[in-house]
């Protein structure tokens, strides 16, 4: 389980400082993909950073921690402070755009050996790399290849590859199939899907795309300007989403057999440089109240003994069961509704 309590992400430039993560906490367990959805801007890439421990200026923790549930060979937990030991071996990231991430000049099977943590005996890595590549649906012609020589599925399955050579307990995904065709991006995320189930490690994926996560995802975090809008079990966020964000984002989803065209969600999300006062959502909420332009709502976990944790926003002092028309209607079980009834 890996444990991200409260963290904040600051860059800090010349013209001011930003939040791009903020206040985010979430429980992540072992085992399961996990999708991080959200429009771009939101932060995804720079919380996929933050969990690989890729912080570097003007990039900043400034408040926060992660616990990633294991420990190193001198017994020391692994936090932000110390996840770096761990690149490649037990935690790995296939950075967005990471296809034109291989080095141009060198062949292929040349960056097998050239990854850090490599076995220093090349003809043994070449060995085992001949067979794991063929497990991924790679030619072992692919190895004498130049990266320009291959297609951009290709490339990316070599991404994947080596990403995934040393069997991380952790793969973090930033958008591993935008810019592929619709053919090529259901190929890899089969093979994603296919490597944590052989696997059985953790793998996070970022997608702005709903669909990628419906189709891959157990569990899922969707993003609204630099905060958590709603955190849960996948299938029950699809089924009944609690956000009217998230509402918005599934409905935005096409149907087979339902032919009316689907529109975009209309605006746009606030810019993280303006004033942030009060919902970030509310402008493009259609259940906006006076209330939520003016208090920054609470992300509140519910947790029956029964379920998964669910998370999702409510304001703060609102009164729950109320549809009077002044605040937005919050139901909780002590109305006696099933757990993930909320709606903020
Ligand atoms: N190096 C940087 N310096 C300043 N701001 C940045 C930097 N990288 C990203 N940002 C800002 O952080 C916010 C989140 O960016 P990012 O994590 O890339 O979002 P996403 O991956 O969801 O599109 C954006 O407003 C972006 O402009
Ligand atoms: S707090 Fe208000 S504006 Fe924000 S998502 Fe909930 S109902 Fe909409
Ligand atoms: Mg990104």
């Amino acid at each position: 389980m890996i444990r991200l309590n409260n963290v904040v992400v600051t860059y800090r430039t010349s013209r001011g400082s930003i939040n791009a993560v903020d206040g985010v906490s979430l429980e992540i367990p072992d085992g399961c993909i996990v999708g991080i959805a959200g429009e771009s801007g939101c932060g995804k890439s720079t919380l996929m950073k933050l969990i690989y421990g890729d912080v570097t200026s003007p990039m900043t923790l400034s408040s926060g921690s992660i616990d990633y549930g294991f420990e190193n060979e001198k017994g020391a937990r692994i936090t932000s402070a110390n996840i770096r030991e761990q690149w490649f071996k037990r935690i790995s990231y296939v950075p967005q755009s990471s296809m034109n991430s291989l080095n141009p000049v060198a062949r292929v099977g040349t960056q097998f050996i050239d990854f850090p943590g490599a076995d220093p005996d090349k003809k043994r890595v070449m060995e085992k790399v001949r067979g794991y590549i063929g497990k991924l649906g790679l030619p072992v012609e692919t190895l004498d290849a130049y990266p320009h020589q291959l297609s951009g599925g290709m490339r990316q399955r070599v991404m994947i590859a080596l990403a995934t050579f040393f069997q991380p307990e952790l793969i973090l995904a930033d958008e591993p199939t935008t810019a592929l065709d619709v053919v090529v991006q259901k190929e890899i995320l089969l093979l994603l899907m296919d490597l944590q189930e052989q696997m059985k490690n953790t793998i996070l994926i970022v997608s702005h795309d709903m669909g990628v996560h419906y189709q891959t995802t157990h569990r899922m975090l969707i993003m609204y300007a630099a905060k958590a809008a709603e955190y849960g079990d996948s299938e029950k966020i699809f089924r009944d989403p609690l956000h009217p964000y998230t509402r918005m984002l599934i409905s935005s989803l096409p149907t087979i057999g339902d032919d009316r065209a689907r529109q975009g969600i209309p605006g746009t999300p606030p810019s993280l440089w303006g004033d942030l006062t009060g919902c970030r959502f509310a402008a493009r909420c259609p259940l906006a109240t006076d209330k939520c332009r003016a208090e920054e709502p609470a992300f509140v976990e519910h947790r029956p003994a029964s379920s998964p944790p669910v998370t999702m926003p409510v304001p703060k002092s609102s009164s729950r069961g109320t549809d009077n028309g002044s605040n937005p209607p919050h139901r909780g079980p002590e109305q006696g509704l099933p757990a993930g009834q909320f709606h903020p």
